[in-house]
């Protein structure tokens, strides 16, 4: 249990998809607020909760917990419609909502015309992303361009209607620019994303300010980031990234509180590696490896339902994300799904384009594409994981193996995840 008072970042390590949500999902018992930093419904969150199972994309999934208070913080990016979506699901699924779900005014509003132009940019561009079409890109283009519409904006109808007039005008230009005529529908769902405004006005807070006074008053919260280290817009694969900084510090200007406020940072790690959308991966398995896997480990995108590509634990990755993340412990997730290999492989190095050899990630994204990882060979455990709730009782292979990825990333394994459930947890120590 996190001691009083105290305020732990949960970030994603790899391509996002690590099981942050479970991991979220479990350690919420012991916060009284759970709060999402960045990112909007491009993220999904997968949780069970016994037999059911939830897909969260922008409620932080500590909702799932009752009594607990869930925060969107200013540096997401919030799909009115798409959340009250999700909100009135929950409701509909027995989930007691009252007074628990808060919204920046700070937020940036992602509305309709967002999510045309990022499909329209996207089958336009030359180099793909990939992206989940959920309009992310293009709502944090307008944030950065300083054109956005914040969550407080809802507040002031004249002003709201002359800047969506101003923005109709802007994406209208450059849809028909780009060759797409999908404008047809805008205005309805203008007019729908909005008509929910004063909606979002009656749960909207100081995220800031909130934290901060729960901090004082001795509570304990949780920030819980999107996506992954690799896709930070500054520290991941650039160009092949999101568009917001997933990594821990944002959680911090994310919400508005001050970095000295955050205590620990939990990196969560896949004992594999997924990633879905373009761009390289380095560990990829050979194409019958990758089919296996991902059958073994569900690995099909939560928010499209794209296949994940797959491959094995990639350290110099972890490494970089331990140092850009400050992480101060890591929780490895589906360690079960490796429970029938007979050997396993975990990347140390990489040969890079030109013969040298390097542990640091590198900062350019095309040769990434070229480098040969240098890998370990680990014997495999060959026997089921997903009762063990003790690290003590896990196989001796299977410690060796967490031993191994603990020592290549630099940071303590506190948690271990075998399985989907709640309660299939190992804590460590
Ligand atoms: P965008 O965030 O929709 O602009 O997509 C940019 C890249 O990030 C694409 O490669 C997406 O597949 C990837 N991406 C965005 N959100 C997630 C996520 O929650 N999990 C995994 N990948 C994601």
């Amino acid at each position: 249990m996190p001691p009083q008072g105290s305020c732990t970042v949960i970030v994603g390590c790899q391509w996002g998809d690590e099981g942050k949500g479970k991991i979220v999902d479990v350690l919420a018992e012991d916060v009284d607020i759970v709060a999402r930093y960045q990112g909007g419904a491009n993220a999904g969150h997968t949780v069970h909760v016994g037999e059911d199972e939830f897909i969260l994309h922008q409620i932080p999934s500590g909702v799932l917990h009752a009594g607990k208070r869930c925060l969107l913080g200013n540096g997401v990016v919030l799909d009115i419609r798409q959340f009250f979506d999700e909100y009135d699901a929950l409701l509909d699924r027995g989930i007691d909502l009252d007074g628990r779900v808060g919204v920046s005014r700070r937020a940036q509003l992602l509305l309709p015309y967002h999510r045309l132009l990022d499909k329209a940019v996207e089958s336009a561009a030359a180099t793909k992303i990939g992206t989940t079409g959920r309009g992310i890109g293009p709502a944090y283009e307008d944030k950065a361009g300083r054109r956005g519409l914040r969550v407080a904006d809802l507040g002031n109808p004249e002003r709201l209607h002359k800047r969506i007039a101003a923005a109709q005008e802007r994406v209208t230009r450059r849809l028909e620019q780009l060759g797409s005529g999908a404008t047809g529908a805008l205005d309805v769902a203008m007019e729908e994303a909005l008509s929910l405004g004063e909606r979002l006005l009656s749960i909207a807070t100081d995220t800031g300010q909130e934290i901060t006074a729960a901090l004082k008053a001795g509570k304990r919260v949780l920030l819980e980031g999107a996506q992954g280290t690799a896709l930070d817009l500054d520290h991941g694969t650039y160009p092949f990234v999101t568009s917001s900084n997933t990594t821990a510090a944002s959680a911090a200007t994310g919400t508005g509180i001050g970095p000295t406020s955050i205590d620990a940072v939990v990196g969560v790690v896949k004992a594999y590696t997924t990633r879905v959308g373009e761009g390289p991966l380095p560990t990829a398995f050979e194409p019958e490896m990758d089919e296996h896997v991902r059958a073994l480990g569900g690995e099909f995108g939560a928010t499209t339902g794209r296949p994940r590509r797959c491959g094995w634990f990639d350290s110099v990755l972890a490494r970089h994300a331990a140092q850009v993340n400050g992480l101060t412990g890591i929780a490895v997730t589906k360690l079960d799904v490796l429970d029938t290999l007979s050997t396993l492989e975990i990347a140390t190095a990489y040969r890079m384009p030109d013969g040298s050899i390097t542990e640091d990630f590198p900062a350019d994204t095309w040769s990434l594409s070229g480098v040969e990882p240098i890998y370990e060979t680990l014997p495999g455990w060959e026997a089921p994981t997903g009762d063990v709730r003790r690290l003590e009782d896990l196989p001796a292979n299977a410690r060796g193996y967490l031993d191994r990825i603990e020592e290549l990333s630099g940071a303590p394994v506190q948690w271990v995840s075998v399985g989907t459930k709640r309660r299939q947890i190992i804590p460590v120590g």
